[in-house]
């Protein structure tokens, strides 16, 4: 492994390569893993400890703990920090869009808690975080607007508010759109919309952040290399910013998102196996090259790639949606060894 380049030795020359971290790295509780971060990428982001529900706990009280460590730890090893998430139907703060009685605010009480949550937590990263997903996720797969709270209570304007917001905050700091099933065209366009009108009306938007939790036969890459195209059309960069491939099934109809669609191939070959069939390895490195093949076709519009988690121990999708597998989504395996595919991968940027 030593003669094979590392991501950021590969990828840095063309857009930050980074991974999601979470509290074990800032803690010492995983020195190895902490290496791994050091030497591999040149970006890191938090996977949980940015999220309104860990750094906005009440009303008045804003919890930065975690988030300062990993902005010294960053700072500290030289890492460009990404700020995640502003505005997120899921891990909300606890008390967003409730009043004592428990009843649902108003529109106008919404928008200033939303204003005072965005002020402050960008203020707070001022000059550390180099940009923010502002809005995770406003959309469905078919293109209309989640009916999230924020959506039923403030209306579709809640978006471009937070962006008004945060760049009030901040008018340096980078601000970009965030969502899954990216490659799905009513998703697409619904987003290159969003990035047309947010543009018409003099906002900031620097980025789409297409999440990437792929799979073995999803997303269709033709139709993501098509969105790749439209974002960057739209003139904004695009990102890859929560990228793992899921080696497992998941329960037939589970959820409503893409990752809910049957994973025919996954059934076929990786059926709750311990460890990797040879079938699913090759699959896995298939997909990957050829993930990152289209990443290397348009290296010159794609300003971030990041894995969602440091190693597969570390992935959310060991636990979720049914607690207690064992995936292997990444391309650093649980030793912190990089998998076989990955001098493949990191070759095509040479
Ligand atoms: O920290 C608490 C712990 O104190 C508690 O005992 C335990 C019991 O449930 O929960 C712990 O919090 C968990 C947290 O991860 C930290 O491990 C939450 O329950 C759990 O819901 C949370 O999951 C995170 C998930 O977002 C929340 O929706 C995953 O780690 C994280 O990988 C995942 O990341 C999201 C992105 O933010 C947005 N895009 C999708 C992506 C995957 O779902």
């Amino acid at each position: 492994n030593t003669t094979i380049p590392t991501f950021q030795e590969a990828m840095g020359k063309y857009f930050l390569v980074g991974a999601a971290v979470n509290t074990s790295l800032t803690d010492g509780q995983d020195p190895a893993g902490e290496e791994v971060v050091k030497k591999q990428f040149n970006q890191v982001v938090a996977e949980n400890c940015m999220k309104g529900e860990e750094n906005h706990p009440e009303v008045n009280r804003f919890d930065f703990t975690d988030g300062d460590k990993l902005a010294d730890w960053a700072e500290k090893n030289g890492k460009t920090l990404i700020g995640h998430c502003l505005v997120w139907h899921s891990q909300p703060p606890k008390w967003m869009f409730t009043d004592d009685k428990g009843n649902l605010v108003s529109r106008e009480v919404l928008i200033g808690r939303m204003y005072n949550h965005i002020m402050n937590v960008v203020t707070h990263y001022k000059g550390r975080v180099k940009g923010w997903d502002v809005v995770n996720e406003a959309f469905e797969d078919d293109g209309s607007y989640r009916k999230s709270l924020y959506y039923k209570i403030i209306g579709p304007e809640f978006i471009e508010l937070a962006f008004r917001f945060a760049h009030e905050a901040d008018p340096n700091v980078e601000l970009y759109y965030n969502d899954y099933s990216t490659s799905k065209p009513a998703k697409r366009e619904a987003i290159c919309k969003l990035v047309r009108d947010l543009k018409a009306k003099g906002l900031r938007i620097d980025a789409v952040g297409m999440q990437s939790h792929n799979g073995f036969d999803y997303p269709d890459y033709a139709e993501y290399e098509k969105s790749i195209e439209a974002f960057a059309g739209e003139g904004v960069k695009v990102m890859l910013t929560e990228l793992d491939m899921n080696m497992l099934p998941n329960p037939e109809g589970f959820g409503g998102a893409e990752i809910s669609q049957k994973f025919e191939l996954q059934k076929k070959y990786n059926p709750y196996v311990k460890g990797l069939n040879k079938k699913a390895q090759k699959l896995f490195n298939q997909r990957y090259l050829d993930l990152f093949k289209i990443v290397e076709r348009h290296k010159d519009v794609i300003s971030r790639v990041t894995f969602w988690g440091v190693n597969d121990g570390h992935s959310w999708l060991n636990g979720w949606p049914i607690p207690g597998r064992t995936n292997y989504p990444l391309l650093i395996d649980r030793n912190n060894e990089v998998k076989p595919v990955v001098k493949e991968i990191v070759n095509l940027f040479k």
